[in-house]
């Protein structure tokens, strides 16, 4: 495109906004939800494009073109929609993407649907994604492409002849071979990635995940080079490495000390009045352990009777992914779950459980972060988890404790600060609660400050910075390579 100068194209699933149609009957742009999104906006926006589905199945017109240009002027990116069809939203992201990859890549094969037809759609939904890029990017442009939905978009566009430098971020975790190789399509995914030079992972595990599988089912060289290690593989040649991602932690810091959090927080501390707050902020998605962790507390309230109208869990959940059957069954079972335990324990004045079904404003959320005395981020298994760290960074006042599960990726930064736990041993979470609760408010404050260094440390400039080092050092290290014959030469 004419108009911007060399920058970065990011191509993601999902755009950072979504378009629907309000109850006007008009249609509009409001944020979209998760932690791609989150940490993606934080990066600079000059010169960037955006490309990457508008969330609905509204189809193209002058109003969504208008709509979205709208919201690229107020959030800085140059947002560039791909409009998919209710076949496509069904088969390929509802289908391939999250009822395929998403729980295999997150160890639950038993929840996977390996229809054929999902891989049908993939390939095709990835092959338009690509169209879209070809026609946005410019010479020189880095085109860095995002996670599981997109694992061959990258094969399409060096197919295509595609030269400029690609680069690919897992935000997910990667399975290790014996959960890898359930996958029918497995082989063709990982040849997908080597088409970028720089193949990135939240964490080491996620990388040596990866490159059992590369081993096994590619059989390709792997050379280590200090913290990356070099691929090459039927003529194709990548670097991959660990970039775990980060929050801007001084922007939440900022937000959460302002005048509508303040505001907010001083509500929400008058509501609660004595009670101490726990609080855990998810997707509904079964892999944040959301029906393990209302267990746990159960137990702790059966346990701890002098809790009783001293504590309350508010636990928001932000709708995701409701066409999915898995996700509606679970969305039941956590309401049937709240229900009994506020059944059992709830007393004149106090609900040991609110459960908020709905995305928060933002000031909203980093008030409730601010005024915690416990979160609970105590996913089954995940790539990172951002709330992790945002918590830490609103933590103004350090009387705050974080309850972390030591299968999300954020635990191998946040080891030192947090109480790790497995949110699978219901009686160790309890028992984690209680000792966060007890704690002496010297020892809260020394371990929030270890958790807030790290969080300002290893921020989301500084994950940019690595990956576009990597970048940098690599492609000036590269042969140029006429890649339609490396296509061809691997089998695509
Ligand atoms: N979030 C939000 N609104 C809410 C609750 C959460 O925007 O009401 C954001 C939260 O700030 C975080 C993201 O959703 O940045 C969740 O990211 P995380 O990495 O924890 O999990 P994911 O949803 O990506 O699996
Ligand atoms: C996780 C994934 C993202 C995804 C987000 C929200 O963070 O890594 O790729 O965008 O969840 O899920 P959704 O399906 O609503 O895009």
């Amino acid at each position: 495109m004419q108009e911007r100068k060399q920058g970065i194209v990011i191509v993601s699933n999902r755009l950072p906004v979504t378009l629907e149609v309000a109850e006007s009957g008009a249609l509009h742009a409001r944020p979209s939800a998760g932690g791609l999104v989150s940490a993606l906006q934080s990066l600079p926006k000059r010169d960037n494009a955006w490309i990457g589905w508008t969330g609905s199945s509204i189809e193209p017109s002058a109003e969504a073109r208008a709509a979205l240009g709208a919201a690229s002027l107020s959030s800085g990116f140059r947002m560039c929609p791909v409009f998919l069809s209710k076949e496509e939203i069904s088969k390929f992201y509802l289908g391939f993407a999250n009822e395929i990859v998403w729980p295999l890549f997150h160890d639950l094969q038993s929840r996977c649907n390996f229809d054929p037809s999902y891989w049908r759609a993939y390939q095709e939904v990835n092959a338009g994604f690509a169209t879209q890029v070809l026609k946005m990017a410019n010479t020189g442009d880095l085109v860095w492409i995002h996670d599981y939905q997109l694992m061959l978009v990258a094969t399409h566009l060096r197919n295509a002849g595609m030269r400029n430098r690609l680069a690919y971020f897992h935000h997910i975790p990667f399975p290790s071979p014996d959960i890898f190789e359930k996958l029918p399509w497995g082989k063709q995914l990982l040849q997908g990635l080597l088409h970028h030079e720089v193949i990135g992972f939240q964490t080491d595990r996620d990388l040596q995940n990866f490159l059992s599988c590369y081993r096994k089912l590619l059989r390709g060289e792997v050379t280590a080079k200090g913290r990356l290690v070099e691929l090459r593989c039927g003529g194709l040649h990548s670097v991959a490495s660990a970039f775990p991602i980060g929050i801007d932690a001084d922007a939440f810091e900022t937000v959460a000390g302002g005048g509508a959090a303040g505001k907010r927080l001083a509500e929400i501390r008058e509501t609660l009045g004595d009670c101490a707050l726990i609080l855990g902020v998810d997707r509904l998605d079964y892999t944040k352990g959301i029906i393990e962790r209302l267990r746990a507390f159960e137990i702790f309230l059966e346990q701890h009777p002098g809790s009783h109208r001293k504590v309350t869990l508010v636990q928001v959940i932000v709708p995701s992914r409701s066409d999915v059957p898995k996700y509606q069954e679970l969305k039941g079972e956590v309401e049937r779950l709240v229900a009994s335990i506020n059944g059992r324990f709830t007393d004149l004045g106090w609900t040991p459980v609110q459960f908020m079904y709905r995305g928060l404003p933002h000031a909203e959320l980093l008030a409730y972060y601010r005024a915690a005395d416990v979160a609970l981020v105590t996913p089954l298994k995940d790539g990172m988890n951002l709330v992790a760290k945002e918590f830490c960074a609103c933590q103004l006042d350090r009387k705050g404790v974080l309850v972390l599960s030591k299968f999300a990726g954020a635990a191998q930064q946040l080891k030192a600060g947090a109480l790790l736990v497995n949110p699978n041993d219901w009686q160790s979470v309890a028992d984690s609660i209680a000792q966060a609760l007890a704690m002496d408010a010297r020892e809260k404050e020394r371990r929030m400050k270890v958790l807030q260094r790290s969080v300002h440390k290893n921020n989301v400039s500084q994950w940019l910075d690595h990956i576009s080092a990597t970048v940098e050092m690599y492609s000036r290290t590269r042969a140029p390579e006429p890649r339609g014959e490396l296509a061809a030469a691997v089998g695509f």
